[in-house]
């Protein structure tokens, strides 16, 4: 069931997403060379308990273990916290979700520790593009896979693959709602788009080949052939003007 939200719905997830894209923005000035991710999860969590009025989303969703998903490199999605240490030259995706009032907002981005190479960089920019270009389409009238294929066109355009495993999803009263919105599809099909549809807009692009495998944790997806992986997210609300980054700060 893919259900409207209505205005005083939208603004309790505005204020989730919100705090979840800044709280990230927050994390972003700790991504140096010689930190570890479980540093990232630590400074999260405390800066959550900062505000009682939110909690993390993620945390013994499905049964996973953390606030924080923290991918480096190949990773795709749900890298766990742990021990390992972030060196210049890494890539860091972060993905990270609030409960307020019972709504949700879901966020991520991923950002470049210290230099990269050209190629990482490009691999960001496009990722984050083909994010936006996705959003432009989130608009009553449109149709669902309208998002999917203006994602799918720009990654591929530019030379790298989408990941199918992972999708991205309505989002409101649960983390994932209906529908599934998948980051490849073809134009002009998939339900209709209404004002009120609240979407978590997330592609997920690997440098090489679009396969993924999962870890031996049972959680963690890396690109199979060990190429980079970017992950950009925001949750957005179609309005009667068109989409809203409700995510936006
Ligand atoms: N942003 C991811 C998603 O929408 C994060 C889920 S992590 C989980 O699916 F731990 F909560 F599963
Ligand atoms: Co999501």
């Amino acid at each position: 069931m893919v259900y409207l939200k209505t205005e005083e719905e939208i603004e309790k997830i505005r204020t989730a997403s919100r705090y979840a894209m800044e709280i990230l923005f927050y994390l972003k000035e700790f991504i140096k060379e010689g930190i570890r991710t479980k540093d990232l999860e630590k400074l999260c969590e405390e800066r959550l308990k900062k505000s009682k009025k939110i909690k993390p989303a993620f945390k013994g969703y499905n049964g996973y273990p953390y606030t924080l998903c923290v991918s480096v490199n190949e990773e795709v999605v749900h890298g766990m916290p742990s021990d390992r240490v972030l060196k210049e030259g890494d890539i860091v995706s972060l993905d990270f979700g609030v409960v307020y009032e019972g709504y949700y907002g879901d966020v991520a981005y991923t950002f470049a520790v210290g230099k990269i190479s050209k190629e990482a960089e490009r691999l960001i920019k496009v990722t984050e593009e083909a994010l936006y270009k996705g959003i432009e389409m989130a608009r009553e009238g449109n149709r669902l896979y309208d998002i999917s294929f203006a994602i799918q066109s720009h990654v591929e355009k530019n030379g790298f693959s989408v990941v199918r495993e992972f999708v991205g999803h309505g989002i409101g009263r649960s983390l994932h709602e209906e529908p599934q919105i998948p980051n490849f599809g073809e134009k002009g099909t998939g339900m209709r788009l209404k004002k009120g549809m609240v979407f978590a807009i997330e592609p997920m692009v690997n440098m090489g080949r679009s396969e993924v495998s999962i870890r031996e944790n049972g959680w963690t997806a890396y690109a199979k052939d060990m190429s980079l992986s970017a992950h950009f997210e925001h949750t957005v609300a179609i309005t009667d003007d068109g989409p809203e980054i409700l995510s936006r700060v």
